[in-house]
């Protein structure tokens, strides 16, 4: 108990006293547009450039020569990976300090080191180093020289996959150990999925549009429980927040992301679940008439004019998905800034408009709490490049197949039947590739994989909010003594993994004391393993 009461006060303490690290907003939070994942920037017309207020920290830059394919010999340039590194607090290794790893994801690794405090406020506490390493073929991690070559065709975007860039980790914590010395100390790996949604349309004939809903969740957080179960000789734990492992084959009712959505909003209010419903068929019907495209452009104020009413059904499809991850209790910025709880916010606007009130202009007026929150907004820009070569769209035309359907019974999205086939001829088409939709549970397991992490696995914490639509695909049971699921009712996505603040509610609080709790619990039996075998 006394631990317990520590550990909050730390964390309270925390939450007063921003951490040292702390100087002011650095422009180099600043996402790269090619580059980074499509965050959903790019459908506003304002200066935008990146989260607000978030806190910096300070850390090194540095570059390490990776091989593209580490499984094969075959003779291929090597790639710059970056990794950030800080080790002001480490204890060293004489003292074995422990070694904080964060598994970069799908996005610049600067973006997502500004957003995950937690690590930042905890390593000084444990006296750990910190390391974040990029992702390859994201960020400045581009293999062949640039981002244009790396994305050029299949051939050269082979060597994107989970397996290599877990390899990856492998050999930066292996030779990074041996260059300080510090094979000994023990590694922690931490991952916290950020979410994306992205629908595509495609032509299948002159009438006919079909929607293919790619879904793309950036994957760094079962990468980091991948990681212990692939590498546990060289991580003793990992903390994986919103780790969507069973989002895979039939692991899941495909509709569960959506339905998980839809009930964030009918639990605020069944009428604005109602109006969302009921929009889909009002917009399809708008869009059909002669001048229904400029009026919808006007309606909902687009810098350009729709080229289709799908594109504004998608439109609105990813507001109402980000808006489930990101419902925090505080306002915070989770790829946009957004108030605090923000779907009773858009429930109340689309709820409180005077009667008469039409859907769509209802539907705008709640839609504007996600694009245009800080009201600096001129008008809505729809991502330009439907089709642009991009790392998740390839990921998830690989081996990151995720079925997904929307059911017209529960979910207040378009119903929408999952087809593997169709989404089949979009990655022919588009990237000359043919999925293996069942690869990553033959790799990493999916049908009986919780006993096998019973028996196989140990020190891995599933955490998760059951308000983020990843959970549905999470493990919210404990599966044995050390891998255990930490779960939180009014969590959204990867709330644990971002800094204290004056707002957290206790449920949040004690989340990420009972995260610092096992940690601790981890390291104490690694360094009485360590001592055991000195004593002999
Ligand atoms: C862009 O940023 C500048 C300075 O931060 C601000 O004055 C201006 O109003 C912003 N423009 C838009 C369109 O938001
Ligand atoms: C992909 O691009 C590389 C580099 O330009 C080229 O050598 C290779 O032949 C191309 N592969 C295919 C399948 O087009
Ligand atoms: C380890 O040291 C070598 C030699 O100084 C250097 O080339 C290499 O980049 C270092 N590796 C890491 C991961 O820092
Ligand atoms: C709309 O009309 C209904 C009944 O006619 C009334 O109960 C309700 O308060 C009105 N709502 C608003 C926002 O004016
Ligand atoms: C965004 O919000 C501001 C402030 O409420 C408003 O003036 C502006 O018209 C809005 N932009 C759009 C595109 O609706
Ligand atoms: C799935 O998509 C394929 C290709 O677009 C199409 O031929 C097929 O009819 C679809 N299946 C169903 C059940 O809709």
């Amino acid at each position: 108990m006394a631990n317990f009461l520590e550990t909050l006060s730390f964390l309270i303490l925390l939450s007063f006293f921003p951490p040292t690290l702390s100087s002011p907003r650095p422009s180099r939070l600043h996402r790269s547009p090619k580059h980074a994942p499509r965050f959903l920037g790019k459908f506003s017309c304002s200066n935008y450039t990146g989260p607000l207020g978030a806190p910096s920290y300070r850390y090194e830059t540095r570059y390490f020569d990776q091989d593209l394919d580490h499984f094969s010999f075959s003779d291929l340039p090597k790639f710059r990976q970056r990794y950030l590194i800080n080790t002001e607090h480490w204890a060293g290794p004489d003292q074995l300090g422990p070694i904080f790893f964060y598994c970069g994801n799908e996005g610049d690794i600067e973006w997502f080191a500004a957003n995950t405090g937690f690590v930042w406020e905890l390593a000084p506490r444990f006296r750990a180093m910190i390391i974040f390493p990029e992702h390859r073929y994201y960020g400045e991690s581009m293999p062949y020289g640039s981002g244009e070559e790396a994305y050029k065709n299949a051939t050269t975007l082979a060597h994107l996959t989970a397996e290599q860039a877990l390899a990856d980790f492998a050999v930066l914590i292996t030779e990074l150990k041996r260059n300080l010395s510090a094979q000994a100390c023990p590694v922690v790996l931490f991952g916290g999925s950020y979410g994306e949604v992205r629908n595509s349309c495609i032509q299948c004939d002159e009438k006919i549009f079909v929607i293919v809903r790619f879904i793309k969740f950036l994957h760094q957080t079962v990468l980091a429980a991948w990681m212990r179960l692939k590498y546990p000789h060289l991580a003793i734990g990992a903390l994986a927040s919103s780790a969507p492992i069973l989002q895979f084959e039939d692991l899941v009712p495909p509709e569960t992301f959506y339905d998980i959505v839809s009930n964030d909003f009918r639990r605020e209010s069944v009428s604005c679940f109602n109006t969302i419903k009921d929009s889909w068929d009002v917009i399809e019907s708008e869009g059909q008439k002669s001048s229904g495209l400029s009026y919808l452009t006007e309606t909902f104020r687009f810098c350009k004019k729709l080229e289709s009413a799908d594109d504004l059904s998608n439109w609105l499809s990813s507001a109402y998905s980000y808006l489930g991850m990101g419902n925090y209790p505080y306002p915070a910025d989770f790829l946009m800034p957004m108030p605090g709880n923000p779907i009773k916010e858009v429930c109340r606007k689309i709820d409180n408009c005077p009667n008469g009130t039409s859907i769509l202009q209802r539907i705008f007026e709640g839609v504007s709490v996600y694009y245009n929150y800080t009201g600096t907004v001129d008008c809505f820009d729809l991502d330009d490049d439907p089709h642009g070569m991009n790392g998740w769209n390839w990921q998830a035309c690989t081996e990151m197949v995720m079925p997904m359907s929307s059911s017209k019974k529960s979910s207040m999205f378009p119903a929408y039947d999952y087809n593997y086939t169709s989404d089949e001829e979009w990655c022919l088409e588009n990237y000359h590739v043919k999925p293996r939709p069942t690869w990553i549970t033959t790799e990493f397991g999916g049908h009986g994989f919780k006993n096998a992490l019973k028996t196989f696995g140990s020190n891995i914490i599933f955490s998760n909010g059951l308000l983020d639509p990843w959970s549905g695909g999470s493990v919210l049971e404990d599966i044995s003594e050390t891998i255990v699921a930490l779960v939180t009712e009014k969590g959204a996505h990867h709330l644990d993994l971002r800094p204290a603040t004056a707002e957290d509610p206790d449920w949040l609080i004690e989340q990420r004391a009972a995260e610092v709790k096992l940690i601790q619990v981890w390291l104490d039996e690694y360094f009485d393993g360590k001592r055991a075998v000195f004593d002999m």
